[in-house]
């Protein structure tokens, strides 16, 4: 986009509740860019690959228990971590899709109650989208997508909270695609 050195890569993130296709269409998109000849990676927080990133997979599994503001930092810092890389890679030209970021951080801690301000807070330098992508969906359509692997956040209840939340994040700059016509909607960007 215009304020944007022509070098530099894009940062998209796809936001949306659990089963809303984020997966599929950032695997998508990225096909796509590479196809139009961009230098372009797909990106996932949480990164579990880090041993933050296991720390916090191992709490979604149920198999350790942590305190929701503790859990809400390391969501945090396995972004914080990679933030050097992402902006080499940006400044090199690489376009990096990213299937959630910060805005996942806050709706999901502050659907459990946690105060919203003091969920962005950790949140503030990390690097800023060019494009935020939402797919909304219904909770109760994404859950009749069945397919939740039962990990501690995929229960309907929660993500009617999830979805409340990223109601109240969303703003004007936000793309919000409707489930029903997703496809669509991605190949006119
Ligand atoms: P993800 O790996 O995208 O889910 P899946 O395994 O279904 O592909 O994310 C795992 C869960 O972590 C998901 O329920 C959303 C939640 N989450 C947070 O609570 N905070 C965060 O900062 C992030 C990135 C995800």
């Amino acid at each position: 986009s215009g304020d944007r050195s022509d070098s530099r890569g894009a940062l998209v993130v796809l936001e949306g509740l659990d089963r809303c296709g984020k997966t599929t269409q950032s695997n998508k998109l990225h096909k796509y860019l590479e196809g139009l000849g961009h230098s372009a990676e797909l990106w996932r927080f949480p990164d579990r690959t880090t041993s933050v990133g296991q720390m916090i997979s191992s709490y979604l599994s149920n198999q350790s228990q942590l305190d929701d503001r503790a859990i809400h930092l390391l969501f945090s810092a396995n972004r914080w971590e990679k933030r050097t890389l992402m902006e080499s890679k940006l400044k090199s030209g690489t376009t990096i899709i990213v299937d959630r970021y910060s805005y996942s951080g806050v709706a999901f801690s502050s659907a459990k109650g946690l105060d919203m301000d003091w969920c962005k807070a950790p949140e503030i330098g990390l690097l800023a989208p060019d494009l935020v992508l939402y797919l909304e969906i219904p909770p109760e359509k994404a859950a009749e997508r069945g397919g939740y692997g039962g990990e501690r956040y995929e229960h309907l209840e929660f993500q009617k909270k999830v979805s409340k939340s990223y109601q109240a994040l969303h703003d004007a700059s936000w793309k919000v695609i409707n489930f029903s016509f997703v496809d669509m909607a991605l190949k006119k960007l």
